[in-house]
């Protein structure tokens, strides 16, 4: 028995196929249930006791041998028949899902690029900020009312730490580095203790201006604030600013555009105004330049700040400020071809 199972072994070592279809009639031949090999296993069965123990083992290693040298021979047919040209290689690939931005990344970014055309750059500030920063260095006196303007979150109390209620922190980030003239844009993250609903959030995104120079005039802001409106909202889009009250401007104003749904004429978005309001602005009070040692009596400047969620629901006509921060990929996927 063991001489057959040696001249076994040794046909099937040599054994070559010429097609996956001959290795498929090898595999028949040597290892189905009527195969050369499993008759062997059959007569095995049959010899006496004491042969078991070194008989079964070499029978063993000739059934593994047998198999691995088939899969072998029938791997070499699957990978060969792309070499024979079976597979077209015109045909176009399998495509696969890429991610897109989200759009307040998108609407950043061309806020971003609408104001480096004016020559602005762009400036960071941390989002977890001190008092000085975020009030008393923009002209919020202690104890001031507008200190409740935007609800604060306080992280540590004495010295007041804080999450920053707006991106008007930078501001002061930037006139402490700085010299004038400065001309630079601050887009980040904002944080106010607020109810959570369709309208407003308590994280969300700004972008801050600050043009400080000599001679700088509010027509230089209202110019500035036309261009963008334009650029951002359409040609037709007109402006108009109404007075308004910030600690850290004067005179400020609150602007609006002219609604670019409805073109002016009104419906639901502008609720029959024709107008929305989209930014705060104004001449940065001469108190600020002080308080940031600047000579106000040299320089004048002027500010602005807006949020971006509310561009971004005006210029894609969103209606709820909470889609931004689901992270549903069947809102975020609308936005891939607008990038
Ligand atoms: N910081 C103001 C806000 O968050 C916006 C603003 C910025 C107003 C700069 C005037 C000048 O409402």
């Amino acid at each position: 028995m063991l001489e057959k199972i040696k001249q076994l072994a040794e046909e099937v070592k040599s054994t070559v196929a010429q097609t996956a279809d001959e290795a498929e009639q090898l595999r028949i031949k040597y290892l189905s249930k009527k195969g050369l090999v499993s008759q062997l296993f059959d007569e095995f069965k049959t010899i006496p006791n004491e042969q078991k123990r070194e008989v079964g083992k070499v029978l063993n290693e000739l059934k593994v041998m047998a198999q691995e040298k088939i899969n072998e021979l029938k791997d070499s047919f699957q990978a060969s028949s792309h070499d024979q040209g079976n597979v077209d290689l015109t045909l176009p690939g399998t495509s696969f899902e890429i991610g897109g931005r989200h759009p307040l990344s998108i609407v950043k970014n061309e806020i971003v690029d609408i104001f480096g055309r004016l020559g602005f750059t762009i400036a960071e500030g941390p989002e977890i900020e001190d008092d000085w920063h975020v009030f008393t260095a923009l002209n919020f006196p202690l104890e001031h009312p507008a200190r409740d303007m935007q609800d604060t979150f306080f992280i540590a109390q004495d010295p007041d730490i804080l999450l920053r209620t707006h991106t008007s922190s930078v501001q002061v980030r930037v006139m402490e580095k700085q010299k004038p003239p400065i001309r630079a844009i601050f887009p980040g993250r904002v944080f106010r203790n607020e109810a959570i609903s369709a309208r407003a959030h308590c994280i969300f995104h700004q972008v801050e201006g600050l043009f400080i120079d000599k001679n700088v005039s509010f027509a230089d802001l209202k110019q500035t604030l036309l261009y963008f409106a334009k650029e951002m909202f359409g040609q037709d889009t007109k402006i108009r600013l109404r007075p308004s009250y910030f600690p850290f401007t004067e005179p400020s104003a609150e602007m609006d555009i002219s609604c670019s749904l409805c073109g002016g004429k009104g419906c639901n978005v502008c609720k029959g105004s024709g107008w929305v309001e989209i930014l705060g602005c104004g001449m940065v009070d001469p108190a600020v330049l002080e308080c940031n040692n600047i000579d106000s009596s040299e320089y004048t400047g002027f500010a602005f700040g807006m949020g971006i969620e509310r561009i971004t629901m005006l210029r894609y006509q969103i209606k709820d400020i909470r889609l931004f921060f689901e992270n549903d990929v069947r809102f975020l996927e609308q936005f891939r071809s607008a990038d």
